[in-house]
């Protein structure tokens, strides 16, 4: 019961960080809505229950008397919002309506200021019509407000450990990017330690678990491109900065630099941004303002550091000092933003985009290595190693028709080591019985990758 609440409260603070990205009416936004209200349906039904109350106690998601950690990750904006209404926590009733849940949004993206008390953020919710959800006093224990040490800890996921959980590190660090941009758009402060923190969190993950963050990178969401784009980015940089032995106490810095790096794309119009065809001259020079903006976006924060300003002010500038802004003769450039040029590159070669087809890491590295000047030689030559032709997190289809994961390169760049997940047949295989297949093995000499699976192609 414990995964579907964790997957519905995923979505419900998705959908609230979506929709302060797009307007009341925005088809993404609906949708959503409508998910979250059915999976709400279904699970009081399952739970045999008549309406669902998530409380708030010390920055934590609660629900029966549990400590939801993995979830008050991702659930910040939801919990601010909690301050805001002077509330204790939300109950949804099974009678909730999308309309009722839509409206409710609107207050959560609109409501930049906390309430006067619980009873106003109450006729503000009547007021909209909203009669199905409601907002409780703050959470009391027998004796008075509970604390989290009087309670029990669900770690949002029955291993127990929430840093095993690629779903809700993704959606943190997603949600963590689209909040600066909606900050920056809305005239306010980045929550520049939120994004360190969260960086924090994919530091610890990228280490071990690589490949399964990467899966849900790979979302081919045209909406959000540029939020995930930054994730992806943030995740392949801590990844090889990790890789390349690179000191322990850079690899945060690096995280966040890289998180923010296209923030400057925050001032940048929409239909500019997701333009499907070839940009013109003029909107390309808007586009090419955006290191310089962003750079100046971060320089205005408070707690940002030199490295995430030069961060996002170099990364288009190419090895040889040509891009764009044009770079002054003196300046020297941080290792760092070389690797986060080659990165950002990548990414955006490989990934969905809605101006151009995908990409295979093969055809990638094919233009960027003839790119003359374009990247440090060694730095990328380093990077090709350690992504290989096959990079983890890719699916796979194996020569003997298995398919399954990659999760690690390897020392022979097109024979990674495959998390097996579906049989010759095509079966998905139960987690206990899937197996990892190491391609650079002796052993496994006659078996190869026969096609790398686009996003498109993916199976959850
Ligand atoms: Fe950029
Ligand atoms: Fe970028």
């Amino acid at each position: 019961m414990y995964e579907k609440l964790n997957t519905l409260l995923i979505l419900l603070c998705r959908t609230i960080s979506t929709r302060k990205l797009y307007f009341s009416k925005h088809p993404k936004v609906k949708q959503l809505s409508i998910d979250f209200i059915e999976k709400h349906r279904d699970f009081c039904k399952e739970a045999k229950i008549d309406k669902l109350f998530i409380g708030i106690i010390d920055d934590t998601l609660v629900f029966e008397g549990k400590n939801l950690v993995g979830p008050s990750i991702v659930g910040r904006q939801l919990i601010r919002f909690a301050e805001r209404l002077h509330c204790g926590g939300f109950s949804f009733n099974d009678k909730t309506t999308v309309d009722e849940f839509q409206a409710l949004l609107d207050i959560a993206s609109d409501l930049n200021e906390s309430t006067e008390s619980l009873k106003l953020s109450r006729q503000l919710l009547e007021q909209k019509n909203i009669h199905n959800i409601d907002i409780a006093q703050r959470y009391m224990g027998p004796s008075g407000p509970m604390t989290r040490d009087q309670q029990s800890v669900w770690h949002g996921q029955d291993s127990g450990d929430f840093l095993h959980s690629p779903t809700l590190i993704y959606q943190a660090l997603f949600d963590t990017v689209a909040q600066a941009y909606g900050d920056v758009a809305g005239g306010n402060d980045i929550d520049i330690d939120s994004t360190r923190s969260v960086s924090e969190y994919m530091l610890h993950f990228t280490r071990s678990h690589f490949s399964d963050l990467m899966q849900h990178v790979h979302y081919p969401d045209f909406d959000s491109y540029t939020v995930g784009h930054s994730v992806r980015v943030a995740s392949l940089c801590v990844f090889l900065a990790h890789s390349f032995k690179w000191p322990e106490e850079s690899l945060l810095a690096i995280g966040t630099a890289g998180l923010l790096h296209d923030i400057g794309k925050s001032k940048v119009a929409d239909d500019i941004l997701y333009k499907p065809g070839a940009l013109n001259s003029e909107e390309y020079e808007t586009i090419m303002e955006h290191p310089r903006i962003g750079a100046e976006i971060l320089l205005g924060q408070k707690n940002t550091t030199p490295l995430d300003i030069a961060a996002a002010w170099g990364h288009h500038i190419r090895a040889d000092g040509s891009g764009y802004p044009s770079q002054p003769e003196w300046a020297v450039r941080h290792p760092f933003t070389s690797l986060l040029q080659i990165c950002d590159a990548f990414e955006a070669l490989t990934a969905v985009r809605p101006y151009k087809p995908i990409l295979t890491p093969h055809m990638a590295y094919s233009i960027m290595l003839t790119d003359k000047g374009g990247f440090h030689p060694s730095l990328l030559a380093s990077f090709i190693g350690a992504i290989g032709l096959y990079p983890p997190g890719n699916r796979v289809e194996i020569s003997n028709g298995s398919r399954g994961i990659v999760t690690a390169v390897g020392p022979i760049l097109d024979r990674p080591k495959v998390r097996i997940t579906h049989d010759r047949e095509g079966t998905q295989l139960p987690p206990e019985d899937q197996f990892d297949l190491n391609l650079a093995e002796a052993d496994n000499r006659s078996l190869y990758v026969e096609e790398l699976l686009f996003t498109s192609q993916r199976e959850d």
